[in-house]
């Protein structure tokens, strides 16, 4: 009962039918499908329709799903206004997007799960026109949730081969295990608390670089090392450094990430069409030199490439600004969060584990 588990690895702290990482044979299973069947084949809505009935669904629920979704997408004033206050700040998107979806409860008598996932986007692209001086605006209900987030950011439609390339990106991190943010959030809501309190708890924790904030940096490091020859003195320097060479090793995953395979071959593909591959090619440069080095460095550890550092190069591809990276996985992660607060709540279980005591005894108040 005492044992002390250092980050809980390896605890089992829920049952769940969402998704299944299997870290040695890297795979990814989600509601039964594999994640590169899930993540190619449906769209947004229809994955996160399954994340959330357990089944696929046909086609007059999906037309009906979309419609609702998209009729939830405008922000009330009061979530504007924290954007423009933030705005004036010039506060990190992750910290805006915190804020803003902290005023969602107030949406009151309308379906919050909805509100959530239908939101993320507007806030988010609301967010970044307003930081740069820019009118938000207003969402596109003939657009699909992918391809309205883009639009949302830019004013313009986006071509097909970018708002396919994102919604791949979205339906790959719709939902993986108990990782640290849906964690939070399944603490948090099995405390009887509420759902948008769940989801913003969850939005603190993918800020981190140890969970959703290292593509960012990712590419940062692929742009910093410019060309391939520089990929090894650049990454040994690193390493010589004792820092981490951010999109590479997980907790779970031993080998690789099956959703970078999932995104490099997006990636590939987004870059083929542009007609250009020289980041393409370069970025894989640096992969196979970072895991090479990590092995040196780091025997044993089984560090591979995860989902970051190819989000990174999809996520450029398609148009998006690295400070637009961690909160598109959010927008991406918020149906598979809303799907564990229910499994929780189904449970009525309050999550409450235990610390051991190594602080001083019997002191006295002198
Ligand atoms: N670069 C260099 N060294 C690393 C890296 C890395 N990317 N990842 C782990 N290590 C080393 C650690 O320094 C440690 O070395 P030590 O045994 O000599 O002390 C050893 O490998 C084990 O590291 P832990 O932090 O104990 O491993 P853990 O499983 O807790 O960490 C984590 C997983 C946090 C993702 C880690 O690999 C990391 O920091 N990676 C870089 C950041 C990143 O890419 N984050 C995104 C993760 S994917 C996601 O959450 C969506």
């Amino acid at each position: 009962m005492s044992t002390f588990i250092p980050g809980l690895a390896g605890v089992v702290a829920a049952e769940t039918k969402l998704s299944k990482p299997n870290g040695r044979q890297g795979q990814l299973t989600i509601a039964g499908y594999a994640v590169e069947e899930l993540a190619l084949n449906a769209t947004f809505e229809e994955a996160t329709y399954l994340l959330w009935h357990g089944r696929r669904p046909d086609a007059t629920e999906l037309g009906a799903f979309c419609a609702q979704l998209a009729s939830q997408r405008a922000l009330p004033a009061i979530a504007l206004g924290v954007l423009q206050a933030a705005a004036q700040d010039k506060l990190g998107a992750m910290d805006a997007l915190r804020m803003a979806a902290g005023t969602l409860n107030l949406a009151a008598g309308e379906n919050l799960a909805m509100v959530l996932v239908a939101r993320f986007p507007t806030i988010v692209a609301a967010y970044w026109r307003l930081r740069q001086g820019q009118t938000p605006v207003a969402p596109d209900p003939e657009l699909g949730h992918a391809a309205n987030y883009l639009y949302m950011l830019t004013g313009e439609r986006p071509s097909e081969a970018k708002a396919r390339g994102l919604e791949i990106y979205l339906n790959t991190v719709i939902d993986h295990g108990l990782n640290a943010s849906t964690f939070t959030a399944r603490t948090i809501i099995s405390t009887d608390s509420d759902m948008v309190s769940a989801i913003v708890g969850a939005v603190g924790a993918l800020k981190g670089p140890k969970h959703g904030g290292a593509p960012g940096p990712a590419l940062e490091t692929v742009f910093a090392i410019g060309k391939p020859d520089n990929a090894e003195p650049h990454l040994r320097e690193k390493l010589e450094r004792g820092e981490r060479l951010m999109g590479f090793g997980h907790r779970v995953y031993k080998v690789r990430d099956p959703r970078a395979v999932v995104l490099s071959q997006a990636a590939e593909r987004l870059f083929e069409q542009d007609g250009d591959m020289s980041l393409y090619v370069l970025a894989k440069c640096v992969e196979e030199t970072a895991v090479r080095l990590l092995a040196e460095y780091k025997p044993g550890r089984d560090l591979q490439t995860n989902v970051e550092f190819y989000t990174a190069l999809l996520l450029h591809g398609v148009g998006l600004d690295t400070d637009l990276f961690t909160p598109t996985f959010a927008i991406g992660r918020v149906p598979g969060w809303i799907a564990h607060c229910y499994e929780q709540q189904r449970t009525g279980r309050l999550i409450r584990p235990t610390a051991r005591y190594v602080g001083e005894t019997n002191r006295q108040w002198l």
